[in-house]
């Protein structure tokens, strides 16, 4: 089954606690959380301190996208704030296999995260070291952009390698994903559908999330 994340950064500040409560009763198990650090992205959000304030409130799933350079400073925070997957970008780590074995020695699930210029060459050696991959569908830092096409191609890509493999780890797409784009995402292997503007960006979230998961049946 193929769930839509929320992302908690088109949410309306104002009106959090409504929006993610009424998400939760219409059933959503996973909140996408976007850490921007304005050196890795153009862009600053919020860090694990906000991360922790949510935690207290919400049974979600706290998937958490770090875009931030030099993202292993950070694990300990984000899993004691209570993330429950943490994705680093493979154009931000070094080393990103120690980096992926550090979050899960710190008790949370490890996703790895290619920007759309990147070549899914780039995670051919971690395909069972990683417990998520994300492939970005837009350039990252904002949200509310347009899904970059030739993305959907490459989510099939990454899902024959994981075939091939015979490795375990789901497949998220973040970015631009919309009514229009859910179902043939989930048709090309997508586990996960991060959601920004099409969930919050509507008058009612939680009925945008139900026809986003409806659309993909
Ligand atoms: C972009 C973020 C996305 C963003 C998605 O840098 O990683 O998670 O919030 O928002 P939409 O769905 O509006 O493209
Ligand atoms: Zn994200």
């Amino acid at each position: 089954m193929t769930h839509i994340a929320p992302s908690f950064l088109s949410a309306d500040i104002w009106r959090v606690a409504e929006q993610l409560t009424a998400l939760e009763q219409a059933g959503c198990k996973y909140l996408h959380l976007d850490v921007m650090d304005g050196c890795f992205v153009p862009n600053i959000s919020f860090g694990a301190g906000i991360i922790g304030k949510l935690r207290k409130h919400s049974q979600m799933v706290f998937d958490t996208h770090l875009m931030v350079e030099e993202p292993d400073r950070f694990i300990e925070d984000f899993a004691k704030a209570g993330c429950d997957h943490l994705y680093i970008h493979v154009e931000a780590s070094r080393h990103p296999h120690r980096s992926l074995q550090r979050i899960k020695q710190a008790g949370m699930k490890a996703g790895l995260v290619l920007n759309p210029a990147t070549p899914l060459c780039m995670a051919e050696e971690l395909l069972h070291d990683a417990d998520l991959m994300l492939l970005m569908s837009v350039n990252p830092g904002f949200g509310g952009q347009s899904f970059i096409t030739s993305v959907a191609d490459k989510v099939a890509r990454l899902a024959k390698m994981r075939e091939d493999a015979g490795a375990k780890f789901l497949i998220e797409v973040d970015g631009g994903v919309c009514r229009d784009n859910v179902k043939m995402l989930k048709e090309k292997g997508a586990d996960l559908l991060v959601a920004g503007n099409a969930v919050f960006g509507a008058p009612d979230p939680a009925a945008a999330f139900i026809e986003l998961t409806e659309l993909m049946k």
